[in-house]
C-alpha cells in the first residue's frame, strides 16, 4: 500500500502534533509504502520570509529524522526539491472547476481570519492534488481538516482519467476519527494558536515553565482530587503505563499530594521520553551538509517515482511533441 502525507514546516513542534500525526506518520513506514515531504511551497502561503521558510524546513526535517523517519524504509524528501509537482500543478489547473475551489473551506476560513486572498492560498488544493496524484499514492493520512482536499485530487484525477484514459491512481484518505485530541496547558486543544502548547524540543528550563503553568483547580494539598478533569493527568495518559496511570490515580483520589507534585511527575517524564530525540535533532542540526545530503537523497528517489507519472502526463496532454 503506498501512503503519502505532506506536512507545512510550521515553527516548533508540540505534543499535539507529534500524539495526532507525526507518530502516526512513522509509524506508517513499517507496514508500507512511505512517501512524506516536507510541505514547504504550501507553507509559502503563510510563511512569507524567506530566511524563516528555509530554516523552518531543516528543522521540521530534523524533527522528522530525529523521531524515527527512517530514509532507507521510506522515500522522504522536501517538496521544493521536487519541482516537477509544479508542472503536474498546471496542468491539473486546467482540469479545475473555478467553483471547486470557490467551495473550499480552507481558502474561505483564512481570508475570513484576515489573510490576504491570493492566486497561492486559492491554487493550494491543486497543487495539493499534484503531490499526492504525482505519486500515485492510495491512502493520505490527514485531519478532518483537510478533506475537502481529498475530494479535490480524487475529482480532478477523475476528469483527467475520464479525458485521457487511466493515468492516476484515485487516493482514498485516511481519517483515524479516534485521535484523541491532545489538550493544551489550559485545557484547551493544543495549538500554537492558542499559545497553550508542549513543545517537544526545548531546554529543561523552558519545558519546566511550559508545564508549571498548566491550570488546574486550586483545591489544596491534603483534598482529594478529580484526575480525570485535570489538565496535567490527562496529559500524563500520553507517557504513563496502565499501572504508573493507577497509582497516580490513587494519588489524586486518596488526597495528600499537590498539582506541583503531579507536575513534577509529568515534567520528568516528558524530558526523559523526549531525551534522545532531542539529542539527536541537534545532532543533524549541527551538520547541515549532513542532513542535506539524506533530503538530497529522497528528492533524488522522489523525482525517480514522478517522472514516470509525468513521463505518460506529458505525452497524453501533447506537452511531449
Ligand atoms: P497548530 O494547531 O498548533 O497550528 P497544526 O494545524 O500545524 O497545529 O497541526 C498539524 C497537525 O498536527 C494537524 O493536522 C493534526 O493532525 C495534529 N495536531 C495539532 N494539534 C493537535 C492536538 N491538539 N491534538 C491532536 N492532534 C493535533
Ligand atoms: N495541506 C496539508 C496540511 O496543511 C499539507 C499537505 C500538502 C499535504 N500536500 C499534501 C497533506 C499532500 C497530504 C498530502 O496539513
Amino acid at each position: 500500500m503506498r501512503v503519502l502525507s505532506g506536512i507545512q514546516p510550521s515553527g516548533s513542534l508540540h505534543l499535539g502534533n507529534y500524539f495526532g500525526m507525526m507518530k502516526k506518520m512513522i509509524e506508517f513506514q513499517e507496514n508500507s509504502e512511505l512517501f512524506c515531504f516536507i510541505a514547504n511551497y504550501h507553507a509559502m502561503t503563510s510563511v512569507p520570509d524567506g530566511k524563516k521558510l528555509a530554516r523552518g524546513t531543516l528543522e521540521a526535517a530534523a524533527n522528522f529524522l530525529a523521531l524515527g523517519m527512517d530514509p532507507e524504509k521510506s522515500v522522504f524528501w522536501v517538496q521544493s526539491d521536487v519541482p516537477e509537482v509544479q508542472e503536474l500543478a498546471w496542468t491539473l489547473s486546467n482540469f479545475t472547476p473555478m467553483g471547486l475551489l470557490e467551495r473550499c473551506h480552507s481558502y474561505k476560513d483564512k481570508t475570513a481570519q484576515g489573510i490576504k486572498p491570493n492566486h497561492g492560498l486559492f491554487a493550494y488544493p491543486v497543487l495539493m492534488s499534484a503531490d499526492i496524484l504525482l505519486f500515485q499514492a492510495e491512502q493520505v493520512p490527514v485531519g478532518q481538516d483537510q478533506k475537502q482536499h481529498l475530494e479535490v485530487a480524487r475529482d480532478l484525477a477523475i476528469k483527467f482519467n475520464n479525458e485521457y484514459g487511466e493515468t492516476f491512481t484515485l487516493p482514498d484518505p485516511i481519517i483515524d476519527e479516534h485521535v484523541a485530541t491532545v489538550p493544551g496547558i489550559d485545557g484547551r486543544k493544543m495549538s500554537k494558536s492558542y499559545g497553550n502548547t508542549v513543545d517537544l524540543f526545548q531546554d529543561e528550563k523552558a519545558l519546566r515553565k511550559q508545564i508549571m503553568r498548566i491550570v488546574t483547580d486550586s483545591k489544596p494539598v491534603e483534598e482529594p482530587k478529580d484526575p480525570d478533569s485535570c489538565n496535567v493527568f490527562r496529559l500524563c495518559r500520553l507517557f504513563l503505563s496502565a499501572e504508573e496511570l493507577a497509582e497516580l490515580k490513587g494519588r489524586y483520589l486518596q488526597g495528600g499530594m499537590g498539582y506541583g507534585d503531579a507536575k513534577q511527575q509529568l515534567f520528568e517524564v516528558v524530558r526523559d521520553h523526549f531525551a534522545p530525540y532531542l539529542e539527536k535533532r541537534e545532532a543533524l542540526l549541527s551538520d547541515k551538509d549532513a542532513l542535506k545530503a539524506i533530503l538530497a537523497e529522497g528528492a533524488q528517489k522522489a523525482r525517480y517515482a514522478a517522472s514516470k507519472t509525468l513521463r505518460k502526463v506529458r505525452k497524453k496532454t501533447g506537452l511531449t511533441y
